[in-house]
């Protein structure tokens, strides 16, 4: 297969790229990413080196039409995740979120329906979230399942969701051959430290506070981003047309659990006891209109396409903990932005 990944110099695409070349040999894979402040083709530094024939960067926006159609013209898969992924940035400005996650995904459909055509076998698989199924109660015991309505509550789930009713409607109205992943909380190697735990690690590693919103019992349902990637290439090769699948491990946590747990990490590498670093906790002002629980119900991942995790919660974590800790330069440079104008400047015009 020629898979077009779309943001894979983010998080969870970098970790996919890295995924599929290793586990399947006959494919290729062309990048097609902006270089937002989140994206950086240091992530794959090692693909690049290790697969010269079999992976090609291409720097483009997906909001360029004549970009998009040019991508997908060369592939026949696309796997887009591209997107604006912070919900606090959306919080701020959702504009560039209506943008990227909206505009965006309509004009890769349109690409991909006016090169391959209705009713083509290629897939076109969203990347969607389950943040787009709104929030849960703490009290309440149900997850959330595929049937579900979207029910988003963040300009950044809100316009998740827009994508993701795209995605149905290109599948429902022209026949193209969609699949959605709604996955849960990712975590591992190459997240920007904006999110939950990188931050958290990387602050307690330098004894800063550690900023939890609100009470700190906020729930989020955690897995692996090489889980996730398994899962979703499952998704792309075994999915059925038009259908959903939620992704996740069954990793149910309170905010205030997850931060405690990682600054005891950071401790025992720094050869502390556990606690000593959970002073470093502090209460900061609420997100506002915060989810209070997301939790995925996986069945249909599990029974359709036989998913399972393969990694525990206490076996991820403490891998994110040694990474981190490992690559304090690569942490360094995406945060302060070094190299980014270099790469595009390299890159501009291929
Ligand atoms: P990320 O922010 O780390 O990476 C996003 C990537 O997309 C970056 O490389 C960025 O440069 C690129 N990009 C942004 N705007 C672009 C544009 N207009 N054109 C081309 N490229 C652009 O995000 P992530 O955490 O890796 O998330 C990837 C996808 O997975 C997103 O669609 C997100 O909504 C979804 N998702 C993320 C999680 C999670 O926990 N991180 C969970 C479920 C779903
Ligand atoms: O659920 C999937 C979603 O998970 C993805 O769709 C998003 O792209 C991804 O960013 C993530 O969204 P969250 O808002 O859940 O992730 P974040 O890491 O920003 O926050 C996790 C929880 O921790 C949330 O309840 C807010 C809280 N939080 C976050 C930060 C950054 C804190 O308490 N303190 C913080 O400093």
């Amino acid at each position: 297969m020629r898979i077009l990944v779309t943001g894979g110099c983010g998080f969870i695409g970098s970790n996919f790229i890295r995924h599929t070349l290793a586990s399947h040999p006959q494919d290729q894979i062309i990048n097609l990413d902006a270089l937002t402040y989140a994206g950086n083709p240091e992530n794959l530094a090692d693909v690049q080196a290790d697969y010269p024939d079999r992976y090609q960067f291409v720097l483009g926006n997906v909001c360029d039409q004549a970009k998009a159609l040019e991508a997908v013209e060369r592939a026949d898969a696309v796997l887009h995740f591209a997107a604006e992924s912070h919900v606090d940035r959306s919080i701020e400005d959702p504009s560039a979120f209506m943008t990227t996650n909206v505009v965006g995904t309509n004009n890769l459909l349109m690409a991909a329906l006016k090169v391959w055509g209705a009713e083509s076998p290629n897939r076109f698989v969203y990347v969607s979230t389950d943040e787009v199924y709104g929030a849960l109660r703490l009290e309440d015991d149900r997850a959330f399942r595929e049937d579900w309505p979207l029910s988003p509550k963040s300009p950044y789930s809100a316009s998740k969701a827009a994508g993701d009713h795209l995605a149905q409607a290109f599948h429902h109205t022209y026949g193209l051959n969609v699949s959605i992943t709604r996955c849960s909380n990712n975590y591992g190697p190459f997240q920007f430290p904006e999110k939950l735990a990188p931050l958290v690690i990387l602050n307690a590693a330098a004894g800063k506070p550690l900023p939890v919103y609100g009470d700190g019992l906020y729930v989020r349902d955690w897995i692996f981003v090489t889980d996730n990637c398994r899962a979703t290439d499952l998704v792309l090769r075994k999915g059925r047309a038009g259908a959903a699948y939620n992704i996740g491990a069954e990793n149910e946590k309170p905010n205030l659990e997850v931060v405690k747990l990682l600054a005891d990490l950071v401790a025992q590498a720094q050869g502390k006891p556990a606690g000593s670093l959970h002073g470093l906790i502090s209460h900061v002002k609420d997100r506002p209109g915060h989810d209070r629980r997301y939790a995925i119900n996986a069945g249909r991942l599990r029974e359709e396409l036989g998913f399972a995790p393969d990694l525990t919660f206490d076996q991820g974590m403490a891998a994110t903990v040694d990474w981190y800790l490992g690559h304090g330069q690569w942490c360094e440079r995406v945060t302060t932005g070094a190299y980014q104008d270099y790469y595009r400047r390299m890159y501009e015009g291929r």
